[in-house]
């Protein structure tokens, strides 16, 4: 019986020369390619595949499945790793492991592969999810196994078995995309005191070049999710582009962080998430107005949960869909509207409103129409400080 295997195949050059050290190891290779925003020419790629050597290229669109599913999950969640990383490229991992395993069942192959190196936190989530999804499957990892140890062996590689990529092209960064944003490493990104150049970011103007007037825009969300931006409905996959382009023209989005691996590694990452950092900080806004206290501080707690799992590679585990069903709970009055001022690299909220607030202005007013009995606040202080009177014997 032949052995078939479904690569997450990603057009570029470490996952085209896979295709052909696998299929000389007597594997059938089915490409798959799962659009999640990434703007890849599937076309060329697809060529390219079946060029070297892929008996079969799958091509799935998984924009709408990944923004309901994944970010938007993760916008209710507020998650973020290390106060830096909205997690565009650990968002990913997931649906594509689970469109692998999707197609592997309907080709009945008994073995997947991806592209992942051995240092990195991908082949973690990848597999691991595969794992959880099918624990019959064989996970192949060639780059983790393979003689190949450097980007010039692999073009080698690529020149002597006729694997048709642009070897002109310089890739002096290792680059991930989709529609949450693009994470960027390696390379002069290694030293972790070289600032990088500005022609390293895609989607973010520097201070310098961004737009010189301020731009407003408004979103509104209903049950935690955007759905109108500046009035106008949209889907979340439209949402995230319109918004994306103003932000990142404000130069709204950027994070350059010293990050911890799940492998133990410390690693230098650039970010960019114009949209997602504008949508955070829309979302929390309007969380401050209409959750109440004990619940939002509860859930700043399990932002922080959440964000580890999505990044040690945890999606699909019992602890993640339990807290998506707390998250979802809290989110049944998050409707209303945010006013953000997006200028020169700063993401400011203007004002929020909401049917569902909880602020009450005459409680908290200096003004006219207070009705707050501040009489009573002497008896709740006693009450609230009983415990330490007396108690403190430092100086
Ligand atoms: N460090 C980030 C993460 O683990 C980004 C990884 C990006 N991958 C890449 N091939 N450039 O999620």
């Amino acid at each position: 019986m032949s052995k078939k295997v479904v690569l997450a195949y990603s057009g570029g050059l470490d996952t085209s020369v896979i295709i052909k050290w696998l299929a000389k190891r007597g594997y059938e290779v089915i490409a798959y390619m799962a659009d999640v925003g990434q703007g890849s020419d599937f076309n060329t790629y697809k060529k390219r595949a079946l060029a070297t050597g892929a008996v079969k290229v799958v091509v799935e669109d998984l924009k709408s499945e990944f923004v309901k599913d994944f970010v938007f999950k993760s916008l209710k969640a507020d998650a973020v790793y290390e106060s830096g990383y909205l997690l565009a490229t650990a968002l990913s991992r997931p649906i594509i492991a689970k469109g692998l395993v999707r197609t592997a069942k309907k080709e009945k192959a008994q073995f997947v592969a991806h592209g992942c190196t051995g240092k990195g936190n991908d082949q973690v989530r990848f597999e691991v999810t595969i794992k959880s999804l099918d624990p019959d499957l064989k996970i192949l990892a060639p780059v983790r196994e393979w003689e190949l140890k450097t980007r010039s062996e692999e073009i080698e590689y690529a020149k002597n078995n006729n694997i048709p990529i642009d070897t002109t092209k310089k890739k002096p960064y290792s680059i991930d995309v989709n529609l949450w944003g693009i994470s960027i490493e390696s390379g002069k990104l290694e030293d972790p005191y070289y600032e990088p150049d500005e022609d390293i970011y895609q989607l973010t103007k520097g201070i310098d070049k961004a737009t010189a007037e301020p731009a407003y825009v408004e979103i509104e969300f209903k049950a935690g999710v955007p759905v109108r931006l500046n009035g106008k409905s949209m889907d979340g996959i439209s949402l995230i582009s319109s918004l994306g382009k103003i932000a990142g023209d404000a130069g709204v989005g950027r994070s350059d962080m010293i990050e911890n691996r799940l492998v133990g590694i410390k690693s230098r990452e650039i970010y960019e998430a114009p949209a997602g950092w504008t949508l955070l900080a829309a979302h929390k806004a309007l969380e401050s107005l209409v959750l109440d206290r004990e619940t939002l501080h509860f859930k700043d707690l399990v932002a922080q949960k959440y964000a580890e799992l999505a990044y040690y590679g945890l999606w699909y585990t019992p602890l993640k869909e339990a807290l998506d069903k707390f998250i979802d709970e809290t989110q049944k009055n998050v409707s209303g509207v945010v006013r953000l001022k997006l200028h020169k690299g700063n993401c400011a909220v203007a004002g929020r409103k909401s049917p569902n607030s909880l602020y009450k202005k005459e409680l908290a007013t200096y003004e006219e129409g207070d009705v707050f009995d501040q009489s009573l606040a002497k008896g709740f202080i006693e009450i609230w400080g009983l415990p330490y009177r007396g108690s403190y014997k430092g100086k």
